[in-house]
């Protein structure tokens, strides 16, 4: 039986243009020190060979009981790379990262602003002063507007094919996206097995997101509208990238 990591993995992308764009981020900086990076929400951590491979130093969070362990394994031979269990919710470091990221949607995970307040201010502590806090999410009020249903995809892990069927529900009431991924998982040897992960999303416009990032005393805002995009844009698209800077007020 496949692990939600392994299916996890089947689908990812390759980490490249996200590195590509953290390292344009630090290039763009004067700073002497090699960088130190959280990673919150690491999933099986395809991000942290490629940086801990360019010399940064990373700390990675992850609280899914399934993709923790796949996030271990994956660095294991990496240096000065600390995997911990947990969230944005158990960040307890000072003053330590020159960036803190939440990439492909980890935040989009907090659900309501009551929840997301406090968490600012705890990243607000955790980086160093003039520090960049990186939130990758998806646009959600921008995709009804352009929505088309999934189609099924297909991927492959360890010579099983899988095909993914995938389900939407938008709930404007509680503010709300909702992604059912059932996957059907064949090999060679007997019958399709199929299991279901659901994942729960705030939807938070680029107003709002841009508002809190202000109460908690970030600065200096940018919004891409992708990872290869190489200047901010004023109204993100599919796909709501900031990058904030650590301000004075947190
Ligand atoms: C789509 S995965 C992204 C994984 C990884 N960042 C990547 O780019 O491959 C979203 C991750 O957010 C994690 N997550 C869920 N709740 C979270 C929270 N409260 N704080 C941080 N991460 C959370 C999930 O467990 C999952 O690993």
């Amino acid at each position: 039986m496949l692990s939600q990591s392994d299916l996890y993995c089947a689908f990812d992308t390759a980490p490249d243009t996200v590195v590509a764009f953290l390292t344009r981020l630090m290039a763009a900086e004067s700073r002497s020190s090699i960088p130190h990076l959280a990673d919150i929400g690491a999933g099986p951590g395809r991000l942290i060979p490629p940086l801990a491979a360019l010399g940064w130093s990373v700390t990675a969070y992850e609280p899914d009981p399934d993709y923790l362990p796949a996030a271990e394994t994956t660095v294991r031979n990496c240096p000065n790379v600390i995997v911990r269990q947990g969230g944005f919710e158990d960040l307890a470091e000072v003053d330590a990262f020159d960036l803190v990221c939440g990439i492909n949607s980890s935040y989009a995970y907090l659900l309501s602003p009551s929840r997301r307040a406090p968490l600012y201010v705890l990243i607000a502590c955790a980086l160093r002063r003039n520090g960049f806090l990186i939130l990758d999410l998806p646009n959600f009020p921008w995709i009804p507007d352009h929505y088309r249903a999934p189609v099924p995809q297909d991927g492959q892990w360890e010579g099983r094919r899988i095909v993914r069927h995938r389900q939407h529900q938008i709930d404007r009431e509680r503010g709300t996206f909702t992604t059912i991924d059932r996957d059907v998982i064949s090999d060679s040897s007997g019958e399709p097995t199929a299991c279901t992960k659901v994942h729960v999303y705030a939807i938070v416009d680029h107003s709002t997101h841009l508002a809190e990032l202000a109460a908690a005393g970030f600065t200096d805002v940018r919004l891409f509208p992708s990872f290869e995009a190489r200047a901010p844009v004023p109204v993100p698209a599919s796909r709501l990238i900031s990058v904030a800077r650590q301000g004075t007020a947190a």
